[in-house]
């Protein structure tokens, strides 16, 4: 296996880059019509950026096509830029451990066993799931937050896309919205060079591993948790969110 290691900042693991850019990162100070997006990874962070671009380019196809989506919507981490989007923790695991077999630049996941102890103890780059999705449930009505699911994105993009729009103060027309609809569909991202990473050199991303845009599913994780798995991990869902009211939707 790889022999990287995550590197802690305040009791959450981090990328050593990010840990580098730490004190621009603090420094960040939003403005007032920033709109941020933040999301756990693999939650469907790409989906929900390229459906923001393309509604601030009122549909227009031509100008989302003129960077790739990293550049369009840098990380925090990275460069310079609230709206958190949750995916179910287990179909978020899934995903997390087979893109941790491909991205090399994240420390191997190891198998799968060992990945389903590592995720729930929160070891994980970029924190705990269950920190992430239960902080940003306990503030969304303090702030102006739009809190978005990805199994409401999957049933009904439409209706999702259009809670973005009004959030984001604007309004479309009923054929530019059916358009992003269309555009931003797993099937187009897959195909798009701008929105499916297939850029990114190798030794980072190796997508003949796993490809990026994988499966893009709900329910995926009946394929991989053992119903032993799935038992222990109902119980310690039950104890790490008790008192938060939050439903998720498991499959379609
Ligand atoms: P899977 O690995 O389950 O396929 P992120 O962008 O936060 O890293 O999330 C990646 C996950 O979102 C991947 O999940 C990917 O396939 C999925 N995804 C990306 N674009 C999508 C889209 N347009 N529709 C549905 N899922 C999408």
């Amino acid at each position: 296996g790889r022999q990287l290691q995550l590197r802690e900042v305040g009791g959450i693991l981090l990328q050593a880059a990010t840990v580098d850019n730490w004190s621009e990162i603090q420094n960040f100070e939003a403005k007032p019509d920033d709109l941020l997006i933040c999301t756990y990874p693999k939650s469907g962070t790409t989906w929900i950026q390229e459906i923001v671009d393309m509604i601030e380019q009122n549909g227009d196809v031509a100008k989302c096509q003129r960077a790739i989506i990293q550049h369009r919507h840098p990380f925090i981490e990275w460069a310079r830029p609230p709206q958190p989007s949750a995916r179910n923790a287990k179909d978020c695991m899934v995903s997390y451990y087979h893109f941790q077999r491909m991205n090399q630049v994240l420390p191997d996941p190891g198998t799968w066993e060992a990945y389903f102890e590592t995720f729930i103890s929160g070891k994980v780059g970029w924190g705990s799931w269950f920190d992430h999705v239960k902080g940003w449930w306990e503030i969304k009505d303090r702030y102006q937050v739009l809190f978005l699911f990805y199994e409401d994105m999957k049933r009904d993009p439409k209706c999702e896309i259009q809670k973005v729009v009004q959030f984001m103060g604007k309004s479309l027309d009923e054929t530019v919205l059916d358009k992003i609809v269309q555009e931003t569909s797993f099937e187009k991202m897959k195909e798009n060079p701008m929105t499916n990473r297939s850029t990114v050199p190798k030794f980072i991303l190796d997508q003949s591993i796993s490809p990026f845009m994988r499966k893009g599913t709900v329910g995926d994780w009946k394929n991989h948790f053992t119903v032993t798995q799935n038992e222990r991990f109902d119980e310690i869902y039950r104890q790490k969110m008790e008192g938060i009211s939050i439903n998720f939707c498991m499959e379609l």
